[in-house]
């Protein structure tokens, strides 16, 4: 079997790992996790590495270098998924990491830093609302207030810790430390259609997409259905859908993107005036001014909704990951990866999704690969990858990891015949 239909069944067996019959969802820290964690660190030692699971639940591995103990390039993506979710948004990326890491190990290639594959715990938020969890702790950014989120059960993070198995107490030696580290390379599905649209299968990301989350409730008065005339309303609803309208209007006026994905209408009785909404706001940009001032205009619609419609608007954040720039000697690595199978001219663009890159970047610096999707479908159960990509994405992945090998003073070893 080729290595690109092995990743691609590695895919197809991580997806059947859910906690959904019918569909894959795999949160932070539940059985599923653990359970992917398990099958992926079987795969981390067949490929040659030495493995653990750190005390934030990312799963690790490692490559010696040239000698042992040398500072790393750590290489990697996640495996918690969005409800619903498509097979490769992650998952891929950690795939391809091992399978490069497999190469480099079977090739007896020498490299002048360790490789360390990580699979990161928590990249979606889909459990606890805060994205990033795993890669946040591995970068050392620790913020205790997060141990009281709580998920839909009221389980807090603590507790969901434990019941994992995990210390919290010990998640100090989860935090890496600079020295150690001389970057992070992530290959990911682009999750848009810039590379389909232009028929391409590769590009370099030159920036991750600054993204802001709420909590937003609007609140009116819950009344009967048909005895409530219209002038005594206040309909949480109607205020609610006319505030994700203008989420829509005033993002795409300014250039970013705002999205509701979330609403729940309370007590939500069919003749029941909506009392109550919960609604969710997530809003990203290519810069983190232009997602600010676009969050300033929709507070003031939200308050002109609600005053002319007798409502009150309440908000929390949840999750706030400032735009993050890609290192430019990364950046020319991952090109060179690209060059390295055909491609002369490698797209370069930012990504509109947010990555583990966000958080690792208080570590070390990054760079990412992205790999074309199927008309840009993802965190939807038709995300699809073409094999031939991945074998691309594979070739270009461990060359850009031999191009930054050849950016430190000790060039690698030249290979011999696998
Ligand atoms: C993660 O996939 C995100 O961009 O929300
Ligand atoms: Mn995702
Ligand atoms: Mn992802």
């Amino acid at each position: 079997m080729s290595e690109s239909d092995l990743i691609m069944e590695r895919c197809e067996q991580l997806a059947t790992i859910s906690s959904q019959p019918d569909r894959l969802e795999r949160v932070h820290l539940s059985p599923q996790h653990a359970a992917a964690n398990a099958l992926v660190g079987q795969w981390m030692s067949e490929a040659g590495m030495s493995t653990w699971q750190d005390p934030a639940g990312n799963q690790c591995g490692r490559l010696e270098g040239a000698e042992p103990g040398l500072p790393a390039l750590l290489i990697g993506s996640h495996i918690d998924t969005v409800p619903d979710a498509g097979r490769y948004d992650g998952m891929l990326g950690v795939l391809l990491a091992i399978a490069v890491a497999r190469r480099i190990h079977s090739a007896g290639i020498r490299l002048p830093f360790a490789l360390e594959v990580v699979a990161f715990s928590d990249e979606e938020g889909t459990r606890f609302g805060m994205a990033l969890l795993g890669s946040r702790a591995l970068a050392g950014h620790w913020d205790d207030e997060w141990w009281s989120l709580t998920d839909e059960n009221g389980i807090t993070v603590a507790e969901a810790f434990q019941d994992f198995g995990l210390d919290p107490a010990r998640l100090p030696g989860a935090f890496r430390r600079p020295e150690n580290y001389v970057g992070y390379l992530e290959a990911h599905i682009e999750q848009g259609p810039i590379l389909d649209d232009a028929d391409r299968r590769l590009a370099v990301v030159t920036s991750i997409a600054g993204a802001r989350r709420y909590a937003m409730t609007v609140t009116g008065k819950a009344g009967h259905a048909g005895g409530t005339p219209y002038d005594r309303r206040h309909d949480a609803l109607v205020g609610a859908s006319e505030l994700v309208v203008e989420v829509e209007r005033l993002s795409r006026a300014s250039g970013t993107i705002g999205t509701v994905g979330r609403l729940q209408a309370f007590p939500g009785g069919v003749n029941v005036i909506p009392g109550r909404v919960e609604l969710s706001l997530d809003l990203r940009a290519e810069f983190d001014e232009q997602r600010d001032e676009c969050l300033d205009l929709i507070w003031d619609a939200a308050e002109a909704i609600c005053v002319r419609r007798g409502l009150t608007f309440e908000k929390r954040e949840l999750y706030r990951a400032d735009a993050v720039p890609c290192d430019p000697s990364l950046m020319r690595a991952v090109a060179a990866g690209i060059r390295s199978t055909g491609d002369d001219d490698p797209l370069a663009f930012w990504s509109r999704a947010g990555h583990d890159g966000m958080a690792v970047v208080a570590l070390t610096p990054i760079a990412m690969l992205f790999l074309r999707c199927r008309a840009g479908v993802s965190h939807h159960p038709d995300e699809h990858v073409k094999r031939s990509d991945v074998a691309a994405a594979l070739e270009a992945f461990e060359a850009a990891v031999l191009a930054v090998a050849g950016q430190h003073s000790v060039a690698p070893l030249p290979r011999v015949a696998r």
